[in-house]
């Protein structure tokens, strides 16, 4: 029997990285679960055009992450609109390609990363604190990666740019608990999105066609569980577990969704 019960009902989240994606699929998710969502990301035409076929449930403000003046706008916006944040989805993510050895590694290109990757979750966390603080609830999600966990995969700054999100998050955990504040990431395997097809080196596919395609098949034969390939909403899933009140007592978790991959090295 399908469940009908709207598990996020009269929440409010900001999902980063919305337009797109993980993130997109989760905008979907939280507004038929009954949030109210702001779209925040840099994709403007992606996101305005999201937001405007969930209209009233969804809105789009532009934001980069990398910007903490942006995270602050997105903030104070959805409290003008709405009074309050519930739930913070630092979602927004780039990857770089590494070619070659750590000892050519460009440390520009690293710091693009981590400017993205890890201080735009500080900004999504230090903003969302602000006013969460004071309403003593909350909830902080940020997608990290396997690349939190395992090494050799991803480039050196992806990797270590993700491996900074479960150390903001384990931080933000311990500080926030005190005002009823929950700070969780997750950490997704392979998902066949714009991003995970660009890395495809050499490849010009896009998502909704072959490149998609190209990715599961990959993503499944390195994968550990057989016979399921992992989906954007797969994550959006977990991250509404994470949202709701089922998890009212989960704070500090990195919640892996690789079908074992990482468990098995
Ligand atoms: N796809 C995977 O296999 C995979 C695996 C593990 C983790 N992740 C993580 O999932 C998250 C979502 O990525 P995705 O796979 O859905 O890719 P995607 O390319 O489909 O979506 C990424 C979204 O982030 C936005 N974005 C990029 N830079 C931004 C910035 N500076 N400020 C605001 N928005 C920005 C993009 O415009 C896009 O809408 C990322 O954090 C990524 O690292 C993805």
């Amino acid at each position: 029997m399908a469940c009908t019960q709207r598990r996020l009902e009269g929440k409010v989240a900001i999902i980063t990285g919305g337009a797109s994606g993980i993130g997109e699929a989760s905008v979907r998710l939280f507004t038929k679960h009954g949030a109210k969502v702001i779209i925040a990301d840099i994709s403007d035409e992606a996101g305005e055009k999201l937001a405007e076929s969930l209209s009233p449930s969804a809105t789009f403000i532009h934001c980069d992450v990398s910007k903490e003046s942006d995270v602050s706008a997105a903030v104070d916006s959805a409290m003008q609109k709405h009074g309050r944040v519930d739930i913070m989805f630092n979602n927004a993510g780039t990857a770089d390609v590494q070619k070659g050895s750590v000892a050519e590694y460009d440390a520009k290109q690293f710091e693009n990363v981590m400017n993205v990757n890890a201080k735009g979750v500080l900004h999504g966390m230090k903003h969302a604190a602000r006013v969460m603080i004071p309403a003593k609830k909350g909830c902080i999600i940020s997608t990290a990666s396997v690349s939190a966990v395992l090494g050799g995969g991803m480039s050196y700054a992806y990797t270590a740019s993700k491996h900074a999100i479960v150390g903001l998050s384990k931080s933000g955990a311990a500080e926030l608990g005190k005002f009823g504040i929950r700070v969780n990431c997750v950490s997704p395997s392979i998902v066949a999105t714009h991003m995970a097809v660009k890395l495809m080196e050499e490849n010009t596919c896009s998502v909704e066609g072959e490149g998609r395609a190209m990715v599961e098949e990959w993503a499944n034969s390195v994968g550990n569980l057989k016979g399921v390939t992992l989906k954007e909403d797969d994550i959006a899933q977990a991250a509404m577990y994470l949202a709701s009140d089922e998890a009212k007592y989960v704070s500090g978790l990195n919640l892996v969704v690789d079908g074992g991959f990482t468990v098995v090295g």
